[in-house]
């Protein structure tokens, strides 16, 4: 998408053909920075610290950082190493192993001479076929917009969202973002609610930043609003991303994610998560007890951080010192609190039969 008219993706080739580039996400809004990825350690170091983040581009870092790993060392035991390194960055989103089981697939039968061009091959690949995969979603998306358009033609359409599932989350376009370009482009009136998504503020912080280069209407809220707003008519849909899916249809995403679900369904107001297929977990069969719960560090609760009125990016702490705090980063919706999960290959119902008749292969590679 563009940043100030140039287009952008969150991550590329740099122009020397082998290292890295990606914009660095822990600085934004208030920089824009582009980091040079030169070996799989900084690759794996950029997710932990999260440079870059969000579930399909965590999964494309991951793919290029087996790349930068292979230049360094062919062998089956670098093979392993970067995959140990790498898998061991963030545990909830499904995407990265999915990506690093691709890379290894790919990677172990080759001789070692061809290993590395191999891996840039995969890798872009990946890369493609995420922008690819977030195209269908956006197509997918749109109907459900439109069909609210529809019904009350010329009036906004309001859209709920949380975290940041756009094209900062992925290579390109988004997961939940991508209808609301889509539809944006193609004339209709959306406005979007974005959830400031504490403790890291990727809704305030990054999907504000994206939905206002790209010109698309907004407001920040508060994480409590949603609830109040939904009461009085003022959200028409959430659409929000995911980091797993379980085969049942569960959900997981940013905390407070289910909070939203429980508002929505309390309304009546349709809740919609958008996903790429390597987002799906056929291995978890229930999403509630099974899926990890990364935990991060406390600071991330106790300070935040921002830009001072005369330009310093400062970090102030805001709980006292000694409280113990609690950095739970994900949760789990119930599949029942579901409306549709938005795919590439359709708007698919929330439950173990729908997704398995969407993607047969996916259960066959999993079973394996
Ligand atoms: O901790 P983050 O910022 O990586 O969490 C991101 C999310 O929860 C997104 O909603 C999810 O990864 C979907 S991104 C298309």
């Amino acid at each position: 998408m563009k940043v100030d008219g140039k287009h952008f993706r969150s991550i590329w080739l740099a122009s020397d053909g082998w290292s890295v580039s990606a914009i660095d996400q822990r600085r934004l809004p208030h920089e824009f920075v582009v980091a040079r990825l030169t070996n799989c350690a900084e690759a794996a170091d950029a997710i932990r610290s999260m440079l870059v983040r969000g579930a399909p581009l965590i999964g494309a870092t991951a793919a290029y950082g087996m790349a930068l790993a292979m230049r360094d060392d062919k062998s089956d035991a670098a093979i392993e190493r970067a995959y140990q390194m790498l898998i061991a960055t963030r545990p909830t989103a499904i995407n990265l192993k999915w990506a690093l089981e691709e890379m290894r697939r790919v990677l172990r039968p080759l001789p070692p001479s061809v290993r590395t061009g191999a891996a840039y091959a995969r890798a872009d690949d990946i890369a493609e076929e995420d922008v690819t995969i977030n195209q269908g979603i956006a197509r997918n998306g749109l109907a459900l917009i439109e069909a609210i358009a529809a019904k009350r033609p010329g009036e906004v359409v309001n859209v709920l969202t949380h975290c940041n599932a756009g094209w900062l989350a992925t290579v390109d376009w988004g997961t939940a973002t991508a209808p609301i370009y889509l539809a944006h482009d193609r004339g209709i009136k959306v406005h979007v609610w974005v959830d400031e998504t504490r403790p890291r503020n990727q809704g305030a912080s990054l999907t504000a930043w994206e939905l206002g280069h790209h010109g698309v209407p907004h407001t920040v809220i508060p994480d409590n609003t949603g609830g109040h707003l939904m009461q009085h008519g003022k959200v028409d849909l959430v659409i929000l991303g995911t980091d797993r899916v379980a085969a049942n249809g569960d959900v997981c995403n940013k905390i407070g994610t289910y909070l939203k679900a429980l508002a929505a369904h309390d309304n009546g107001v349709p809740f919609y998560v958008a996903l790429p297929s390597p987002t799906i977990d056929f291995t978890v069969a229930d999403g509630v007890t099974k899926i990890p719960i990364e935990q991060r560090g406390a600071e991330e609760v106790t300070h935040m951080t921002g830009r001072t009125a005369d330009g310093r990016i400062e970090t102030v702490r805001i709980v006292p010192e000694g409280s113990p705090v609690a950095n739970y980063a994900f949760d789990v919706t119930p599949a029942r609190l579901v409306t549709g999960l938005i795919t590439e290959r359709g708007v698919l119902g929330a439950n173990p039969a729908a997704l398995a008749a969407a993607f047969p292969e996916r259960i066959a590679s999993a079973a394996e």
